[in-house]
Protein backbone atom coordinates (compact mmCIF):
# COMPACT_ATOMS: atom_id res chain seq x y z
CA UNK A 1 0.00 0.00 0.00
CA UNK A 2 1.15 3.43 -0.37
CA UNK A 3 1.94 5.50 2.29
CA UNK A 4 0.51 8.83 2.99
CA UNK A 5 0.19 11.66 5.93
CA UNK A 6 -2.90 13.89 5.65
CA UNK A 7 -2.66 17.52 7.09
CA UNK A 8 -6.13 18.19 7.96
CA UNK A 9 -8.31 21.26 9.31
CA UNK A 10 -10.78 19.03 9.95
CA UNK A 11 -14.36 19.94 8.24
CA UNK A 12 -17.15 17.62 6.48
CA UNK A 13 -14.83 17.27 3.09
CA UNK A 14 -11.29 16.44 5.12
CA UNK A 15 -13.59 13.86 7.16
CA UNK A 16 -14.32 12.10 4.06
CA UNK A 17 -10.44 12.38 3.36
CA UNK A 18 -9.63 11.12 6.57
CA UNK A 19 -12.26 7.83 6.03
CA UNK A 20 -10.87 7.09 2.62
CA UNK A 21 -7.22 6.89 3.17
CA UNK A 22 -7.63 5.08 6.55
CA UNK A 23 -9.86 2.45 5.49
CA UNK A 24 -8.71 2.06 1.64
CA UNK A 25 -6.69 -1.28 1.42
CA UNK A 26 -4.27 0.12 -1.15
CA UNK A 27 -3.42 3.00 1.22
CA UNK A 28 -1.48 3.11 4.37
CA UNK A 29 -2.70 6.33 6.31
CA UNK A 30 0.67 6.73 9.00
CA UNK A 31 -1.03 10.06 10.93
CA UNK A 32 -2.76 12.80 9.97
CA UNK A 33 -1.73 16.19 11.18
CA UNK A 34 -4.19 19.21 12.24
CA UNK A 35 -4.02 22.84 11.42
CA UNK A 36 -6.01 25.97 11.97
CA UNK A 37 -8.67 26.49 9.16
CA UNK A 38 -12.16 25.48 8.97
CA UNK A 39 -11.93 25.83 12.54
CA UNK A 40 -9.72 26.39 16.06
CA UNK A 41 -7.09 23.83 15.68
CA UNK A 42 -8.21 21.97 18.90
CA UNK A 43 -11.30 21.65 17.25
CA UNK A 44 -9.92 19.68 13.99
CA UNK A 45 -7.72 17.72 16.00
CA UNK A 46 -11.15 16.42 18.21
CA UNK A 47 -13.32 16.09 15.27
CA UNK A 48 -9.73 14.13 13.41
CA UNK A 49 -9.47 11.99 16.63
CA UNK A 50 -13.21 11.38 16.82
CA UNK A 51 -13.42 10.30 13.23
CA UNK A 52 -10.80 7.55 13.25
CA UNK A 53 -12.08 6.86 16.12
CA UNK A 54 -15.94 6.15 14.66
CA UNK A 55 -14.33 3.94 11.84
CA UNK A 56 -12.63 1.73 13.80
CA UNK A 57 -9.03 3.49 13.42
CA UNK A 58 -7.92 4.97 17.13
CA UNK A 59 -4.86 3.51 16.33
CA UNK A 60 -3.92 5.83 13.42
CA UNK A 61 -2.13 9.30 15.11
CA UNK A 62 -3.21 12.47 15.35
CA UNK A 63 -0.57 15.14 15.69
CA UNK A 64 -1.70 19.16 16.14
CA UNK A 65 -0.43 21.76 14.66
CA UNK A 66 -0.12 25.68 13.60
CA UNK A 67 -2.93 27.59 16.02
CA UNK A 68 -2.83 30.38 13.50
CA UNK A 69 -1.22 31.36 9.83
CA UNK A 70 2.83 32.38 9.75
CA UNK A 71 2.45 35.99 9.01
CA UNK A 72 -0.70 37.18 9.54
CA UNK A 73 -2.63 36.35 12.58
CA UNK A 74 -5.77 39.04 11.56
CA UNK A 75 -7.38 37.51 8.57
CA UNK A 76 -11.26 37.30 9.58
CA UNK A 77 -11.30 33.67 9.23
CA UNK A 78 -14.84 32.56 7.69
CA UNK A 79 -15.76 29.76 10.03
CA UNK A 80 -19.54 29.77 8.92
CA UNK A 81 -21.34 26.78 7.83
CA UNK A 82 -18.54 24.69 8.65
CA UNK A 83 -19.57 23.55 12.48
CA UNK A 84 -22.71 21.32 13.11
CA UNK A 85 -25.98 22.77 14.42
CA UNK A 86 -25.82 20.39 17.36
CA UNK A 87 -22.35 21.71 19.39
CA UNK A 88 -20.57 24.57 17.20
CA UNK A 89 -17.69 22.79 16.70
CA UNK A 90 -17.94 18.89 16.46
CA UNK A 91 -18.96 16.93 13.31
CA UNK A 92 -22.19 15.08 14.18
CA UNK A 93 -22.03 11.84 14.68
CA UNK A 94 -23.05 9.45 16.67
CA UNK A 95 -20.34 9.19 18.89
CA UNK A 96 -19.96 12.47 21.02
CA UNK A 97 -16.41 12.19 21.90
CA UNK A 98 -13.12 10.47 21.09
CA UNK A 99 -11.45 7.78 23.54
CA UNK A 100 -8.25 8.10 21.82
CA UNK A 101 -5.84 10.93 22.54
CA UNK A 102 -3.59 13.26 20.11
CA UNK A 103 -0.08 12.76 20.27
CA UNK A 104 2.37 15.22 22.57
CA UNK A 105 4.63 16.00 19.57
CA UNK A 106 3.34 18.78 17.45
CA UNK A 107 3.03 18.26 14.29
CA UNK A 108 5.89 20.40 12.54
CA UNK A 109 8.19 18.13 15.03
CA UNK A 110 6.44 14.55 13.35
CA UNK A 111 6.66 15.63 10.05
CA UNK A 112 10.29 16.66 9.89
CA UNK A 113 10.98 13.58 12.08
CA UNK A 114 9.46 11.19 9.57
CA UNK A 115 10.29 12.16 6.91
CA UNK A 116 14.06 12.00 8.32
CA UNK A 117 13.67 8.54 9.15
CA UNK A 118 11.61 7.40 6.46
CA UNK A 119 13.50 4.35 4.18
CA UNK A 120 9.73 4.28 1.94
CA UNK A 121 8.28 7.02 -0.39
CA UNK A 122 5.39 8.83 2.01
CA UNK A 123 2.89 10.95 0.09
CA UNK A 124 2.48 14.60 1.82
CA UNK A 125 -1.19 14.94 1.51
CA UNK A 126 -2.12 18.82 2.74
CA UNK A 127 -5.87 19.55 2.45
CA UNK A 128 -6.12 22.74 4.55
CA UNK A 129 -3.77 25.58 5.08
CA UNK A 130 -0.31 25.70 4.19
CA UNK A 131 1.08 26.52 7.39
CA UNK A 132 2.57 23.42 9.03
CA UNK A 133 4.07 22.61 5.55
CA UNK A 134 6.13 25.96 5.68
CA UNK A 135 6.77 25.32 8.76
CA UNK A 136 8.42 22.26 8.12
CA UNK A 137 10.45 24.24 5.31
CA UNK A 138 11.70 26.66 7.44
CA UNK A 139 12.62 24.60 10.21
CA UNK A 140 14.20 21.66 8.18
CA UNK A 141 16.64 22.59 5.26
CA UNK A 142 16.24 18.56 4.28
CA UNK A 143 12.56 18.50 4.46
CA UNK A 144 11.90 19.70 0.88
CA UNK A 145 14.53 17.44 -0.89
CA UNK A 146 13.21 14.18 1.03
CA UNK A 147 9.41 14.27 0.86
CA UNK A 148 8.61 12.81 -3.05
CA UNK A 149 5.48 14.09 -3.71
CA UNK A 150 2.60 16.51 -2.22
CA UNK A 151 -0.91 16.37 -3.17
CA UNK A 152 -2.49 20.12 -2.19
CA UNK A 153 -6.00 20.96 -1.82
CA UNK A 154 -5.95 24.27 -2.59
CA UNK A 155 -6.72 27.21 -5.00
CA UNK A 156 -8.74 27.98 -8.51
CA UNK A 157 -7.84 29.21 -11.32
CA UNK A 158 -11.37 30.80 -12.25
CA UNK A 159 -13.43 29.43 -9.25
CA UNK A 160 -12.95 30.83 -6.18
CA UNK A 161 -14.28 30.61 -2.91
CA UNK A 162 -13.56 32.68 0.17
CA UNK A 163 -13.01 36.16 -1.66
CA UNK A 164 -13.64 37.18 -4.75
CA UNK A 165 -9.83 36.38 -5.99
CA UNK A 166 -8.86 33.16 -3.31
CA UNK A 167 -9.71 29.65 -2.73
CA UNK A 168 -10.21 29.00 1.34
CA UNK A 169 -6.73 26.77 1.97
CA UNK A 170 -4.86 29.42 0.35
CA UNK A 171 -6.31 32.24 1.31
CA UNK A 172 -6.12 31.34 5.15
CA UNK A 173 -2.55 31.84 5.09
CA UNK A 174 -1.16 32.96 1.50
CA UNK A 175 2.62 33.56 2.75
CA UNK A 176 2.35 29.57 3.67
CA UNK A 177 1.46 29.01 1.10
CA UNK A 178 3.93 30.98 -1.09
CA UNK A 179 6.49 29.35 0.64
CA UNK A 180 4.93 26.08 -0.28
CA UNK A 181 5.01 26.63 -3.44
CA UNK A 182 8.32 28.10 -4.05
CA UNK A 183 10.41 25.61 -2.19
CA UNK A 184 11.27 23.11 -4.84
CA UNK A 185 9.26 20.15 -4.04
CA UNK A 186 9.97 17.65 -6.82
CA UNK A 187 6.24 16.94 -7.46
CA UNK A 188 3.55 19.10 -6.72
CA UNK A 189 -0.09 18.06 -7.49
CA UNK A 190 -2.04 21.05 -7.12
CA UNK A 191 -5.92 20.28 -6.81
CA UNK A 192 -7.80 23.67 -7.13
CA UNK A 193 -12.04 24.10 -7.31
CA UNK A 194 -11.92 23.46 -10.95
CA UNK A 195 -11.12 20.01 -10.38
CA UNK A 196 -13.41 19.52 -6.99
CA UNK A 197 -16.63 21.09 -8.32
CA UNK A 198 -16.63 18.86 -11.25
CA UNK A 199 -16.61 15.93 -8.91
CA UNK A 200 -20.10 16.82 -7.67
CA UNK A 201 -21.86 14.07 -5.24
CA UNK A 202 -25.35 14.30 -4.88
CA UNK A 203 -28.45 13.31 -2.28
CA UNK A 204 -29.03 10.32 -4.22
CA UNK A 205 -25.25 9.44 -3.87
CA UNK A 206 -25.52 10.11 -0.29
CA UNK A 207 -28.15 7.50 0.28
CA UNK A 208 -25.88 4.69 -1.81
CA UNK A 209 -23.35 5.38 0.99
CA UNK A 210 -25.65 4.93 4.15
CA UNK A 211 -26.96 2.17 2.15
CA UNK A 212 -23.69 0.01 2.25
CA UNK A 213 -24.27 -0.11 6.18
CA UNK A 214 -21.07 0.84 7.76
CA UNK A 215 -19.82 3.24 9.84
CA UNK A 216 -17.64 5.21 7.10
CA UNK A 217 -21.27 5.12 4.87
CA UNK A 218 -23.47 6.61 7.46
CA UNK A 219 -21.22 9.34 8.10
CA UNK A 220 -20.14 10.05 4.94
CA UNK A 221 -23.93 10.17 3.65
CA UNK A 222 -24.31 12.62 7.24
CA UNK A 223 -21.25 14.93 5.65
CA UNK A 224 -22.70 15.22 2.52
CA UNK A 225 -25.89 15.71 2.95
CA UNK A 226 -24.69 18.74 5.38
CA UNK A 227 -22.76 19.83 2.86
CA UNK A 228 -25.52 19.74 0.12
CA UNK A 229 -27.42 21.77 2.43
CA UNK A 230 -24.87 24.36 2.99
CA UNK A 231 -24.18 24.63 -1.12
CA UNK A 232 -27.57 24.97 -1.83
CA UNK A 233 -27.86 28.01 0.68
CA UNK A 234 -24.70 29.94 -0.08
CA UNK A 235 -23.25 28.50 -3.03
CA UNK A 236 -25.42 26.23 -4.84
CA UNK A 237 -23.39 24.32 -7.66
CA UNK A 238 -24.54 23.48 -11.38
CA UNK A 239 -26.10 20.29 -10.59
CA UNK A 240 -28.87 21.48 -8.10
CA UNK A 241 -28.41 19.14 -4.79
CA UNK A 242 -25.33 18.45 -5.25
CA UNK A 243 -21.50 19.75 -3.05
CA UNK A 244 -18.09 19.22 -4.32
CA UNK A 245 -15.49 16.88 -1.62
CA UNK A 246 -12.90 18.85 -2.19
CA UNK A 247 -10.75 16.82 0.10
CA UNK A 248 -11.43 13.99 -0.63
CA UNK A 249 -10.70 13.82 -4.71
CA UNK A 250 -6.99 14.38 -3.37
CA UNK A 251 -7.16 10.94 -1.48
CA UNK A 252 -9.31 9.09 -4.54
CA UNK A 253 -6.03 10.94 -6.85
CA UNK A 254 -4.03 8.88 -4.97
CA UNK A 255 -6.67 5.61 -5.52
CA UNK A 256 -6.75 6.28 -9.71
CA UNK A 257 -4.73 8.80 -11.29
CA UNK A 258 -7.16 9.26 -14.30
CA UNK A 259 -10.18 10.63 -11.71
CA UNK A 260 -8.01 13.73 -12.43
CA UNK A 261 -6.80 15.78 -15.58
CA UNK A 262 -3.28 17.23 -14.73
CA UNK A 263 -1.41 19.93 -16.93
CA UNK A 264 1.98 21.44 -16.09
CA UNK A 265 1.72 25.11 -14.98
CA UNK A 266 4.08 27.88 -13.02
CA UNK A 267 2.00 28.25 -9.90
CA UNK A 268 2.63 31.75 -7.89
CA UNK A 269 0.40 32.97 -5.11
CA UNK A 270 -0.52 36.33 -4.34
CA UNK A 271 0.58 37.68 -0.79
CA UNK A 272 0.87 41.29 -1.48
CA UNK A 273 -2.37 42.13 -3.50
CA UNK A 274 -5.23 44.65 -2.34
CA UNK A 275 -7.97 42.69 -3.65
CA UNK A 276 -6.05 39.23 -4.73
CA UNK A 277 -4.98 38.10 -1.45
CA UNK A 278 -4.02 34.47 -1.51
CA UNK A 279 -4.84 34.61 -5.70
CA UNK A 280 -3.30 31.08 -7.05
CA UNK A 281 -2.18 32.85 -10.38
CA UNK A 282 -1.71 29.71 -12.67
CA UNK A 283 0.36 30.31 -15.45
CA UNK A 284 -1.88 28.49 -17.95
CA UNK A 285 -0.90 30.78 -21.34
CA UNK A 286 2.44 30.51 -19.99
CA UNK A 287 3.17 34.43 -20.11
CA UNK A 288 5.80 34.66 -17.31
CA UNK A 289 8.65 32.21 -18.45
CA UNK A 290 8.89 30.44 -15.96
CA UNK A 291 9.38 26.37 -15.75
CA UNK A 292 6.31 24.76 -13.96
CA UNK A 293 6.24 23.78 -10.28
CA UNK A 294 3.10 21.92 -10.15
CA UNK A 295 1.15 19.61 -11.79
CA UNK A 296 -2.08 21.10 -11.86
CA UNK A 297 -5.84 19.14 -12.00
CA UNK A 298 -7.69 20.77 -14.42
CA UNK A 299 -11.05 18.37 -14.47
CA UNK A 300 -12.24 15.39 -12.62
CA UNK A 301 -14.41 12.10 -12.92
CA UNK A 302 -17.39 12.09 -11.02
CA UNK A 303 -18.48 8.80 -11.81
CA UNK A 304 -14.92 7.38 -10.63
CA UNK A 305 -14.68 9.86 -8.02
CA UNK A 306 -18.40 7.86 -6.28
CA UNK A 307 -17.19 4.87 -7.36
CA UNK A 308 -14.42 5.28 -5.30
CA UNK A 309 -15.77 6.27 -2.51
CA UNK A 310 -18.99 3.69 -2.56
CA UNK A 311 -15.87 0.61 -2.83
CA UNK A 312 -13.82 1.80 -0.32
CA UNK A 313 -17.14 2.46 2.50
CA UNK A 314 -18.23 -0.93 1.59
CA UNK A 315 -18.33 -3.13 4.92
CA UNK A 316 -15.98 -5.87 4.24
CA UNK A 317 -12.87 -2.74 4.12
C1 LIG B 1 -11.17 23.79 1.17
O1 LIG B 1 -11.54 24.65 2.23
C2 LIG B 1 -12.00 23.91 3.31
O2 LIG B 1 -13.12 24.48 3.87
C3 LIG B 1 -12.29 22.53 2.81
O3 LIG B 1 -12.07 21.58 3.83
C4 LIG B 1 -11.31 22.37 1.68
O4 LIG B 1 -10.08 21.88 2.12
C5 LIG B 1 -12.01 24.10 -0.03
O5 LIG B 1 -11.83 25.42 -0.42
CA1 LIG C 1 -9.85 21.01 4.38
Amino acid sequence: PRKLILDVDTGTDDAVAIMLAALHPDLDLLGCTTVNGNIEVEYCTNNTLRVLDYIGHPEIPVYEGAKEAIVRKDLPIPRKDRMSEADSHGLELPIPQPTSVKQSAHAVEYLIETYRSATEPITLVPVGPLTNIALAIKLDPGFVDRVPELVIMGGGHEISNTTAAAEFNIWVDPEAADVVFQAGFAKITLVPLEATHQALVSLDHAAQLRALGSPAGEASARFIERRIDAYDMGQPMEIPQSAPVHDALCVAYLLDPSVIELRDYHVAIETQGRHTLGRTVIDTHFRGKQAPNARVAVGSDPEKFVRILLDAFAPEH
